[in-house]
């Protein structure tokens, strides 16, 4: 019964994630492709700075930007907020489904620290308010008038908490953690200084008098942040379903390079937009090629190098350590407390089983430490280069 719970509550609360996310960035990318797109073709209201016009739908838009203030207010004025809100709120309620209800199984791994479920969570929560509690005081110090220091300072933030993660949380915990701080930042810009922001601006217009222009610089370089750092933070969200970028012991390092990777192609799309031509446009995919063929040439490259297996590793040897490391969940009957049946449909119970899965345990336990989760199970090194001997000579009976 918990199980059918377990995963009913995380495919509904993860559709709705990924139903909300789409909408957030739907429209983030529409409004930063609209201001960037605005010129002036003639047909401008006066105190207007910029037009569009588009087609859509079989009806044609004219959509203008007021950079100060429009005459009068508009009888209705539409917000979006709740996009951001939501997944947020949905995404922590499917980190609090999967890491936290499974927090023994997803979220500690006691060869990385031995923790009880409680601390864990604990840790988890405290760090993504203060993620947040250090990036706003970055952006509010001196160093937001210089923009690429900001964002190099941010970088190094992110890199280093992404390390720290490491040392405390399972791979896949640790990378989603960075993620979600860093989506926390981000909704909480919305939340915290972009629309406050904008309702001052817009209280100030009503009542007659100018809006502070520091409301608007302040809104707009949260709003810049947000824009670089959506492409990372999707990466983060769904690489936590490929063990070859989180399970690698340098895992923070593959965080050091998708952070400019995304960064870049998004500037591609900004520069394009803003009608830029020739060489502002034409360094932004070779850079992301780059980056892309090293983040490839770091997850082939295994820092401990590999541990050597001098004799021959049969079957039955194989099957003796699946059936100690992973059999406690991957059976017909699984005795782990959290699992009533098989992950993945996955079961070693016998050779024949566990040969037809050698590819993908190769993936999971040998090449990567993604299996057996969170190491329950205590699976040692050498015990991964055995299995890997076998697998590689062709899974030898005798
Ligand atoms: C504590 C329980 C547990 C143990 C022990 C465990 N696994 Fe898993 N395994 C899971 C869960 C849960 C999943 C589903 C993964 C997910 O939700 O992303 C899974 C999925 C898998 C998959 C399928 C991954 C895919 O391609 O989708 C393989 C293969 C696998 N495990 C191999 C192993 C091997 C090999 C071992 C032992 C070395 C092992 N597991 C030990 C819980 C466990």
């Amino acid at each position: 019964m918990e199980i059918l719970l377990f995963d009913w509550m995380g495919l509904l609360v993860r559709w709705l994630h990924i139903v909300t996310a789409i909408a957030w960035i739907g429209s983030s990318f529409y409004f930063m492709w609209l201001d960037n797109s605005l010129r002036d073709y003639g047909t401008l209201e006066p105190g207007a700075d910029g037009e569009n016009w588009s087609v859509h739908g079989g009806g044609f838009y004219h959509a203008q930007k007021y950079l100060v203030a429009p005459d009068r207010m508009p009888a209705e004025l539409h917000w979006f907020k709740w996009e951001s809100y939501m997944t947020w709120v949905s995404g922590f309620g499917l980190m609090a489904i999967v890491y936290y209800w499974g927090a023994e199984s997803y979220l500690i791994d006691r060869s990385v620290l031995d923790l009880s479920p409680a601390t864990a969570i604990a840790i988890s929560v405290a760090s993504l308010a203060l993620g947040w509690a250090v990036y706003d005081l970055l952006c509010r110090s001196p160093l937001s008038r210089y923009g690429a220091a900001l964002f190099a300072v941010l970088f190094a933030f992110i890199v280093l908490s992404a390390y720290g993660f490491g040392l405390v949380f399972s791979g896949r915990a640790a990378f989603l953690h960075v993620g979600s701080m860093i989506a926390t930042m981000m909704s909480a810009n919305v939340f915290m200084v972009i629309i406050p922001n904008q309702k001052k601006m817009v209280a100030a217009l009503a009542a007659g008098e100018a809006p502070d222009p520091a409301l608007g610089t302040a809104a707009k370089l949260r709003s810049a942040h947000n824009n670089y750092l959506t492409l990372p933070v999707l990466f983060m969200m769904i690489s936590t379903h490929y063990p070859i970028v989180f399970g690698h012991d340098w895992n923070w390092l593959v965080v050091a390079l998708v952070l400019p990777l995304g960064a870049v192609v998004r500037e591609f799309f900004n520069a394009r937009n803003a009608g830029r031509t020739g060489n502002a446009l034409r360094w932004q995919w070779p850079v992301a090629a780059a980056l892309t063929i090293a983040l490839i040439a770091l997850t082939a490259w295994n820092p401990d190098g590999e541990l050597a297996v001098e004799d021959e590793v049969l079957t039955a040897e194989a099957l003796a350590i699946v059936q100690t490391r992973c059999a406690a969940c991957h059976s017909a009957n699984p005795t782990d407390e959290d699992f009533d049946e098989p992950p993945g449909g996955v079961m070693f119970d016998d050779a024949a089983m566990l040969k037809a899965h050698a590819v993908r345990v190769l993936g999971q336990a040998v090449l990567t430490d993604a299996m057996p989760l969170g190491n329950k199970t205590g699976m040692t090194k050498e015990e991964r280069a055995r299995l890997g001997a076998w697998i590689k000579a062709g899974m030898p009976d005798e």
